[in-house]
């Protein structure tokens, strides 16, 4: 009887269920998009219910597809996007709300007001993070806030707070397990990553209450087990990471200095920073980049709002293209020259600009841009996107002359090899986009003895393709410089 790894990548657009062999290689997978709600400028909602029954439903497919019998899924992992805030009842399992979604911007007058009263410092010292509403701790704090008789619940102890991980974890487990690991915690502004705990400081700063916090766990450790009316199955889940941390895991990023780049519906380049909290001076962000064994490994990351959702947007908002996989064949035959500069800050600009105000745009239109030169702007912006984070590392000192990449939207050459001329960078793909889901895996596999040492998922690792940048670094200037030109045209802070 074979045997598998299940993981669980619950992402912003969709959720996937991937099965992998004891190798690591791809067996099969299922995927689900679910609604997105966005009530007002700048908010964006998930209902809780509708992102669990996505999960559940594409795990049943895919184990239903495969006859997967008892015992044959020796561990189950689950990644998910971050900072993604829940709250919901202890006795029922009832969210109170919408989930907040990472990208929603409602908080962001509250974290200015934070920073007037000069509370950035503290908070950057203690978590790694930027005062801004990408992360739960403010997100939490509006509901107890605006959900009526949330806060009294919540100081009652009846209510639990947790991001994806945990929400999906207390159900997977029938209630069992209220935890979290430390790379999702690490993105909370409410974990203080030098001691690797909630810090009280912060939880006063915020307003909240201990009670709703989950206990934060190694990445590779036990979770519980899945209750049998979940799944079918009684599976140990022995790993839990954010999905940015996973990926950097899944592409055997062990060695200090290691650099990814994920293009998910965001882009997060994220650098191995060993065992040290690495300080940034150029607004980006000190995280946790796993933890195993008690033994906690940094990262320093970027984070940028927008990357695959521009083309979700060219496909489902604009109605330019029908298929997202179109965008590779239209860039193509763009007029290279085209001028045009498309700045996708939908939800604002994440690193290194931290401007929740800012809103997107189309420059350089001209009576001959059609809808190839359109979505070729829009591949770009994500070139440009990812300059502007290594631009920073560099400013920070830190030397990169190769990024692996992964994520839905690497299956696009024309865009790889556009990211390779613009960062002047060698660019690796790795035989499988899914890191995500691998990292976890490996995480969940590791802890079931499965994999018995980073060094042997280290063995396991092999890159497909590299690319190299193919025009000058006087042109790939030129092109950036027009980026920054148009960037400096939308900011509304310096
Ligand atoms: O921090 C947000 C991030 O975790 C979302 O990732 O893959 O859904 O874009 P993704």
């Amino acid at each position: 009887m074979k045997e598998y790894i299940l993981a669980i990548d619950q992402g912003t657009t969709s959720s996937r269920a991937m099965l992998f062999d004891c190798l690591g290689n791809v067996v099969d997978s299922e995927q689900q998009e679910f609604p997105q709600y966005y009530p007002k400028d700048g908010w964006v909602e998930h209902t809780p219910e509708e992102l669990l029954a996505s999960v559940m439903s594409t795990c049943r497919k895919l184990m239903s597809k495969q006859n997967i019998q008892a015992g044959q899924i020796k561990s189950l992992g689950i990644t998910n996007q971050r900072e993604t805030t829940i709250v919901w009842d202890k006795t029922t399992g009832n969210p109170i709300y919408n989930a907040i979604v990472w990208q929603d911007r409602r908080t962001s007058q509250y974290c200015q007001e934070l920073s007037e009263h000069g509370h950035g410092n503290m908070v950057a010292e203690k978590t790694g993070l930027l005062l801004d509403p990408y992360f739960s701790a403010t997100k939490l704090k509006w509901i107890l806030d605006n959900v009526e008789g949330a806060r009294d619940k919540a100081q009652a102890g009846e209510l639990v707070f947790g991001t994806v991980d945990t929400f999906l974890l207390w159900h997977l487990t029938d209630g069992q397990s209220h935890f979290t690991d430390a790379t999702n915690a690490s993105r909370t502004m409410l974990f203080n990553i030098h001691e690797q705990c909630w810090d009280d400081e912060l939880l006063e700063l915020f307003n909240i209450p201990k009670s709703l916090l989950p206990v934060v766990l190694d990445s590779s450790a036990d979770f519980g087990v899945t209750s049998t009316q979940m799944l079918g199955f009684d599976i140990p889940i022995q790993g839990i990471a954010g999905d940015q941390h996973a990926a950097l895991f899944g592409q055997a990023c062990f060695e200090k200095g290691s650099v990814k780049s994920t293009y998910g519906t965001g882009c997060f380049v994220m650098v191995n920073t060993g065992d040290t909290v690495f300080t940034s001076t150029n607004k980006l962000l000190s995280t946790v980049a796993y933890r195993i064994d008690g033994e906690v490994t940094y990262a320093l990351e970027g984070s940028i709002f927008v990357a695959g959702a521009v083309i979700q947007w060219l496909r489902d908002g604009l109605e330019l293209i029908s298929n997202a996989s179109d965008s590779e064949r239209l860039a193509m035959e763009a007029n290279q020259d085209h001028g045009v500069t498309l700045i996708p800050a939908f939800t604002g600009l994440g690193a290194p600009f931290w401007d929740p105000d800012a809103r997107g745009a189309i420059l350089g239109l001209t009576r001959d841009t059609g809808i190839k030169e359109i979505v070729n702007a829009a591949l770009q912006s994500v070139c440009y996107q990812t300059k502007d984070l290594l631009t920073a590392m560099e400013k920070d000192g830190i030397e990169i002359c190769t990024i692996k990449v992964d994520g839905g939207m690497t299956n696009n050459e024309w865009l790889l090899q556009y990211l390779s001329d613009c960062l002047q960078v060698e660019v690796e793909q790795p035989k499988s986009a899914e890191t995500t889901a691998l990292g976890v895996a490996f995480l969940a596999g590791l802890k079931a003895g499965i994999f018995e040492s980073v060094t042997h998922i280290q063995s396991l690792w092999q890159s497909t393709a590299k690319f190299q940048p193919k025009i000058s670094n006087e042109l790939a200037s030129e092109h950036y410089q027009r980026w920054i030109n148009a960037i400096n045209r939308i900011r509304t802070t310096s």
